[in-house]
């Protein structure tokens, strides 16, 4: 297993990378703060540890609005090192009853607040993220998606990616512009919208699961995963991760958390190997 991908057929990353969610607060998005300058540590530490791929989003804050992962992103780490991906996603809008999809007019202001917030002329990869929770399935993304290409062209993009998508989005979306990522809900208790990984698979596209651990949830408490985690003296979640690096050569894992003692955790999965009578376990 090779732990570097080339996102977009030529950037280098490290294929265990951070999400940046859970910074501001437990819940990622409208929960009550976590401390900042654990944060700030937290993001510090990741790349002293070889984190070269951040995921964030601009609607990633706090509910007072007072700790926001761009700027802990900006504070802690620019200017940024060389080589660091800080990939961003638009699309959803947080009113007053709570997130919503937007519009193609939504979208680039939220590219332009991404750029402001993170200090930079262009944005490394740019998700477009649709639906609420599960693939809107039937539903165009194109109107969309041809907003944020056109922005590429402009410049202020570099690689586009999609999130929340089924295969058909996939195909739709690649008709319109290069696809480098897709992000999707994938983890070892839930493997929906197989085809879009192997249709990823297939075209040297990254997949990103979004919740790679579960989402924090008891989901990952599995006899079977217990077993497996024992046998490598690690514990559940870094055997998760390890699984999903695993599972595919595209599949990147971005485990988010806002604890020091978690990271060190999660970034130690990159020395599990795991053997083929593990995978048969794991399922
Ligand atoms: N595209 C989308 O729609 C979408 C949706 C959700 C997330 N995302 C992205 O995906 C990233 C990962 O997803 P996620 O953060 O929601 O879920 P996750 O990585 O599956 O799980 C994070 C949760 O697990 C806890 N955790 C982390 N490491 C742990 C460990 N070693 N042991 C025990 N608990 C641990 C965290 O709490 P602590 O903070 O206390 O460690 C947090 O509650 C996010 O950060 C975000 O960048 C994208």
């Amino acid at each position: 297993m090779t732990n570097e991908f080339h996102l977009g057929g030529e950037i280098p990353i490290s294929r265990l990378g951070f999400g940046a969610m859970r910074l501001p607060a437990h819940s990622g998005i409208n929960g009550a703060a976590r401390e900042p300058e654990t944060g700030r540590s937290v993001l510090r530490r990741a790349v002293e540890l070889g984190v070269d791929h951040i995921d964030t989003a601009d609607f990633y804050r706090s509910s007072d609005g007072k700790v926001r992962a761009n700027t802990l992103i900006r504070e802690a780490l620019h200017p940024y090192p060389a080589g660091l991906v800080i990939a961003t996603k638009v699309g959803p809008v947080f009113g007053s009853d709570g997130p919503a999809q937007g519009t193609a007019a939504d979208l680039r202001p939220a590219v332009e607040a991404n750029l402001a917030a993170l200090g930079v002329d262009s944005l490394d990869l740019v998700y477009l993220r649709i639906g609420m929770m599960g693939a809107p399935h039937g539903e165009s993304l194109a109107e969309r998606f041809e907003v944020l290409a056109a922005l590429r062209e402009e410049g202020l993009i570099r690689h586009l990616g999609i999130s929340n998508v089924d295969a058909e989005h996939l195909a739709e979306a690649r008709t319109i512009a290069p696809v480098a990522a897709v992000q999707n809900n994938f983890h070892i208790a839930h493997r929906d919208e197989m085809q879009v990984l192997d249709a990823c698979a297939a075209n040297g596209i990254a997949f990103v699961p979004f919740f790679p651990l579960g989402g924090g949830r008891h989901e990952l408490r599995d006899d079977n995963l217990t077993k497996v985690a024992d046998r490598h003296e690690a514990t559940a979640s870094q055997v998760a991760l390890a699984w999903l690096l695993a599972f595919s050569p595209v599949t990147l894992a971005i485990p988010g958390t806002g604890s020091l003692a978690h990271l060190e955790e999660n970034m130690a999965a990159r020395s599990i190997t795991l053997s083929p009578d593990d995978l048969a376990d794991l399922g």
